[in-house]
């Protein structure tokens, strides 16, 4: 009997526990990072202190990235002094700009993958030994990547990581960006643009619909350059609306698909062809995130950002001709070196002349390697915080404005998940990603339905099933 449960015990499954820091690209690296390891007989387990293999897929965007990992591995320190069988992989863009130097920092570090070597975890995993840690940075080169498409499964592309979106599903269309925006560190960490095939994509977003999504996200650093460089390698047949608008086309004709989004553009790379989809394309969401990061034409260009405010906003103007209620939010930096009070006035007139539906606002954060941590004039901390406070106190004023002029719309909404603390309260965003909170005593989850909004706060809308 004693060797029945010993075997039953060495046999039940190891554990793996992710925590993901940073943009929506992490999340879809720890839902493949999640994938690799289910194959491997993992498990996932939400309790660090449960498990056999703890990854930390981690954000290097802003400051204090390396300081919060360090700090996250000293409490994890003391779950292996407990367990010595525990492995601990750091993973993400922390991984990739430190390198080593993070494991002498670190030495409780087992295994460090980059985000361009996810694929080789699970051998990373298997070889771990004690005492001698493996790595696995830099960048795969497009040619290395061969996809089997003819049996793909909706396992094969990602895992939902916390059930709440096995209707919305990240779809990775791109690695890496070929911009050098002087504050950004992404094509440092995640190298430069390269595209997967359209066949690729198309076969993975028809096997996670088959698998039950309604929604799908495309994923990429600048996803409105997507497929020049296939056009330019030879590997895709030039066209008239371009490779993204062609593969967004595509995508939309899934059986069963409701609803198409991407994120995350370049302004100076979104073209008419695109803008002129939303009025035609009625799976695509009534949403584009469009970052501008200031108003000012002198940080632009210092920016590298290859657009001025003036083309930003005819940008804004094909969009909203194309779909009059389209929703916008954009990205802001405050306090890039030099910038004055006036040159932030002027990001405050940008806010106002869109009315943006939403603004993500950071404060400049210098990061290493970048061209602008050598620009002089950087902006003293004090600044930095009374201008974000200013702006997220206009940007609140018009999010909520936005969100109760929805008050008495009927609005056609998405159901995504279930409240986990309040009973037969359902969540889901209305085309232009305003969340909805609906009671609703049948389950609603996956469901497309009509709903009256009949109130609203800065952050939800509240509704009624029609
Ligand atoms: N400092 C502050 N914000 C930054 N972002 C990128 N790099 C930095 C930086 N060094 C912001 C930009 C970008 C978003 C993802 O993060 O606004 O659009
Ligand atoms: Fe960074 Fe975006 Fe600029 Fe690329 S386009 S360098 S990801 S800010």
């Amino acid at each position: 009997m004693d060797q029945v449960v010993e075997s039953l015990v060495k046999k039940s499954p190891k554990k793996v526990h992710i925590e993901t820091w940073g943009c929506q690209m992490n999340v879809a690296d720890s839902e493949k990072i999640l994938s690799l390891m289910k194959k491997e007989q993992f498990e996932m387990t939400q309790q660090a202190d449960d498990a056999d293999l703890i990854v930390l897929n981690t954000c290097h965007i802003r400051e204090k990235a390396k300081h919060k990992v360090l700090s996250r591995l000293g409490v994890l320190r003391e779950l292996k002094e407990r367990n010595q069988d525990l492995k601990i992989a750091v993973a993400g863009c922390v991984a990739q700009a430190e390198g080593k130097k993070l494991l002498q920092q670190a030495p409780v570090i087992d295994i460090l993958i980059g985000p361009g070597k996810i694929d080789d975890l699970p051998e990373l995993v298997r070889n771990s030994k004690k005492g001698s840690p493996e790595i696995s940075v830099g960048f795969s080169k497009a040619k290395e990547k061969v996809t089997d498409i003819s049996c793909l499964q909706a396992a094969d592309v990602t895992e939902s990581l916390n059930g709440k979106n096995e209707v919305t599903r990240f779809v990775n269309i791109q690695q890496g960006c070929n911009n050098f925006c002087t504050f950004c560190v992404v094509p440092f960490t995640r190298g430069r643009e390269i595209s997967e095939r359209p066949e690729v994509i198309y076969a993975k977003s028809k096997a996670l619909v088959l698998h039950g999504a309604r929604e799908l996200t495309l994923l990429g650093q600048n996803v409105n350059s997507y497929g020049l460089d296939l056009v330019k390698n030879g590997r895709l047949e030039p066209s008239s609306d371009g490779p993204f608008v062609d593969l967004l086309n595509k995508i939309a004709k899934i059986p069963g698909l409701a609803r198409l989004r991407f994120t995350t553009s370049n302004p100076h790379d979104l073209t008419f062809e695109l803008a002129n989809l939303f009025g035609t394309e009625p799976k695509l969401g009534k949403y584009f995130h469009l970052p501008v990061q200031s108003g000012s034409d002198r940080i632009l260009k210092v920016m590298k950002r290859k657009v001025t405010a003036q083309e930003y906003l005819l940008k804004v103007a094909w969009l909203k001709n194309a779909v009059k209620d389209i929703a916008i939010s954009t990205d802001l930096i405050v306090g890039f070196p030099d910038e004055t009070d006036d040159d932030f006035q002027q990001t405050l007139e940008l806010i106002n002349k869109v009315r943006f539906s939403f603004v993500y606002a950071f404060k400049y954060s210098p990061r290493k390697g970048t061209a602008a941590i050598r620009f002089k004039s950087q902006v003293a901390e004090e600044v930095k915080t009374k201008r974000l406070a200013e702006l997220n106190r206009i940007q609140d004023k018009i999010t909520i404005e936005h969100n109760l002029a929805e008050i008495a719309q009927e609005r056609e909404v998405l159901f995504l998940y279930k409240s986990q603390k309040e009973s037969h309260i359902y969540y889901g965003r209305t085309s232009q990603f305003k969340l909805v909170k609906v009671r609703s005593q049948r389950n609603l989850i996956g469901e497309l339905a009509m709903v009256m909004i009949k109130d609203a706060n800065k952050t939800a809308l509240v509704g009624e099933l029609i």
